[in-house]
């Protein structure tokens, strides 16, 4: 039996203020599925206006994360701020009104495969607003000549490759002009070129429209390249968290091992 001491070892819970503030934040929170332990005293920021990732390796509670933050999971104990406001604290209206602050990208895309391209992105818009079809087509078509897919309108989600299907996702998560944009692994799935385009795609769209983008991936290149802000997951805590470059250059070892991609280290087949 390991004892938590040695379990945690790496866990400096090391926090470097991003300077910025919180669009997000877990608070000491706790999390299982029956004798499950997914979330362990979770602290973890995600700062306004940044590109955050949050990292980690797979089945150690990200997309667990995420559906924390938008009150479809509800934490066992501790609180979820978003806008220092209690999610879990919040009657159902106070809830269909906060998620309105989200734009989520699905890792397929999630499009309903009944409906065409221009369906889809505009699907938000006639279901959430009250804007005419007017107004609604000129969303619809910026936004999709903002990823590329202008020319691609009509067709169904089964006539798309995978990454023209995120990019659609992607589309129909900002029709909405959302404060907070979650990516549950934007790159799944994506060869290394299309993942590349796509991470440069969110940093342009991030450049034009601003808010707090939150990128869950285990893919460290991607971090890399667009990160502003970094959380390592691991074992239901923070390992370590704060801006990209900090974290790049930092000398614990499991960050270290983890941001390196090397196989040697602390963190080994478990
Ligand atoms: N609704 C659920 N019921 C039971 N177990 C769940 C549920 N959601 C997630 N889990 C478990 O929580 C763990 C973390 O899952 P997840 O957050 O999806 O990992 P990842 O970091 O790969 O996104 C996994 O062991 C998963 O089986
Ligand atoms: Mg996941």
């Amino acid at each position: 039996m390991i004892e938590e001491t040695d379990e945690y070892q790496w866990h400096t819970g090391k926090h470097r203020p991003s300077g910025a503030a919180a669009a997000v934040e877990f608070v000491e929170v706790h999390k299982a599925f029956g004798r499950n332990k997914i979330l362990r005293g979770l602290n973890m920021e995600i700062p306004e206006d940044k590109i955050s990732m949050i990292l980690g390796p797979s089945g150690t509670g990200k997309s667990v994360c995420i559906k924390h933050m938008v009150g479809l999971l509800y934490p066992d104990s501790g609180d979820v701020l978003v806008h220092g406001e209690s999610v879990p604290g919040m009657r159902d209206e106070e809830l269909f009104e906060m998620r309105k602050k989200f734009g989520v990208l699905f890792q397929d895309g999630a499009l309903f495969g009944s409906m065409n391209l221009w369906d889809n992105v505009a699907f938000p818009l006639r279901q959430h607003t009250d804007k005419g079809e007017d107004e609604i087509g000129d969303i619809v078509n910026r936004r999709l000549r903002e990823v590329g897919l202008e020319g691609s309108a009509d067709k169904m989600p089964n006539e798309l490759s995978g990454g023209m299907r995120k990019r659609a996702g992607f589309a129909r998560a900002l029709v909405l002009d959302p404060d907070i944009v979650l990516f549950d692994e934007p790159d799944s799935g994506l060869d290394p070129v299309r993942t590349a385009l796509l991470c440069e795609l969110i940093q342009e769209i991030h450049e034009e429209n601003g808010g707090a983008y939150v990128v869950i991936t285990h893919d460290i290149m991607s971090a890399k390249r667009v990160a502003e802000y970094i959380a390592v997951l691991w074992k239901g805590r923070i390992v370590e968290s704060g801006p990209a470059e900090e974290l790049f250059d930092s000398d614990n070892q499991f960050v270290n091992q983890f941001l390196s991609g090397a196989s040697r280290g602390p963190l080994g087949m478990e």
